[in-house]
């Protein structure tokens, strides 16, 4: 008799704690969904409940290109398309084989690393011939590549697509200005597709066919077509796009790697990566899951929420200023490659 009373005062206290700890998880969630708004006030209001990433989502459209091939279709092809992938606007895998299931496209360009880039010419042909009025911006990745679709809208949010323009992971290399890893994954304005395609790949002078590494190529045509380079290193000199897994960059990349004589512009040794990041290579499949848990899934209850401001974006002088800048940056690396 005694137990039984016990057993439902303790019940009921159970209960009691639950019930409020439940208030304090659902107060929290609305908190945080409602607060994540634009709250620049140069910037439009967006709807209450709306977040910032669902809005960014329509305003800054970007059409992925993912380098595959056949025989990685089931593997790491729909694993790009199972996460990330799955945030693009609109997902397109560049392959030697049509596949409908996956939104694969047949190049018809026999698979060959040295044929890397010559499939990369017929993939951004093709994109342009289809798509170029529709998205604002074109990503390039490989099926290596893990991308923070939220980080790289809210990134290339102020920058106007029409400008002529192109952003990634900066190597040095033996022409001026460098050029975008293929691997952390590189993006085209809208202009810098259109003049890929209208004045570079019609000109062996300005893009001649080779055997060389594809985004060195790339990167040397778009230079040649009037394409700058930009910055995509954050105010602290971190970057954002990176050409390895986090594992390599933490606690530190190692000097005298690879990397470390190819920069660009020199890493942030002490705190490589932003708070702002945006791509990863080097990403085995099963770190896509594990990205995608700490990224999508895990909450840390009890932080402070965070909320980030639109950026302004910049008018047509502000934009000229900015790729005028870029342009005249030279490389922190003053060995010559
Ligand atoms: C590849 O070749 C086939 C057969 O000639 C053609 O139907 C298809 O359009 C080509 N693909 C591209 C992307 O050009
Ligand atoms: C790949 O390209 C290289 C260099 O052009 C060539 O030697 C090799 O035979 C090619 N491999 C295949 C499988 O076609
Ligand atoms: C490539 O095409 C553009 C646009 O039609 C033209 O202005 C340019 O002269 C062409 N270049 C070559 C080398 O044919
Ligand atoms: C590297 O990042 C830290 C922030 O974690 C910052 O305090 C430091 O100034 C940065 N170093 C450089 C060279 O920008």
């Amino acid at each position: 008799m005694y137990r039984n009373v016990l057993c439902l005062v303790l019940g009921l206290i159970v209960g009691i704690q639950l019930t409020e700890f439940w208030g304090y998880l659902t107060f929290t969630t609305d908190e945080y969904e409602s607060t994540a708004i634009a709250v620049d006030t140069a910037a439009p209001t967006l709807p209450l409940k709306v977040s910032l990433a669902d809005w960014l989502h329509h305003e800054t459209r970007v059409l992925c290109l993912v380098l595959t091939m056949p025989k990685d279709h089931a593997t790491k092809a729909a694993k790009v398309k199972a996460t990330w992938g799955s945030r693009c606007n609109k997902l397109i895998f560049l392959s030697s084989q049509d596949d409908a299931e996956l939104g694969a496209v047949n190049l018809n360009v026999t698979e060959n690393r040295s044929n890397l880039y010559t499939k990369m010419r017929a993939g951004l042909a093709y994109v342009y011939k289809h798509y170029v009025e529709d998205y604002d911006w074109f990503l390039k990745a490989d099926d290596d590549t893990y991308v923070i679709m939220e980080n790289l809208r809210y990134f290339l949010y102020p920058y106007d697509p029409e400008a002529p323009v192109y952003f990634g992971y900066r190597f040095r290399t033996s022409y001026p200005h460098g050029y975008m890893s293929g691997g952390a994954g590189y993006v085209l304005s809208r202009d810098a597709l259109r003049r890929f395609n209208l004045f570079a790949l019609n000109s062996t002078k300005f893009c001649p066919l080779n055997s060389r590494p594809e985004d060195r190529q790339i990167g040397y045509c778009l230079l040649n077509v009037g394409v700058v380079a930009g910055d995509t290193r954050d105010d602290m000199g971190r970057d954002r796009f990176l050409p390895l897994n986090p594992r390599h960059l933490m606690p530190q990349l190692q000097p005298g790697t690879w990397l470390d004589k190819t920069f660009y512009f020199k890493m942030n040794y002490s705190d490589c990566c932003s708070d702002t990041s945006i791509s990863f290579h080097y990403s085995k499949t099963h770190d896509f899951d594990l990205y995608e848990y700490f990224l999508y899934k895990i909450r840390v209850l009890g932080q402070p929420e965070i909320t980030y401001a639109l950026p302004k974006r910049l008018d047509g002088k502000q934009m000229d200023q900015k790729l005028e800048y870029w342009s005249a940056q030279n490389s922190d690396n003053p060995e010559k490659l």
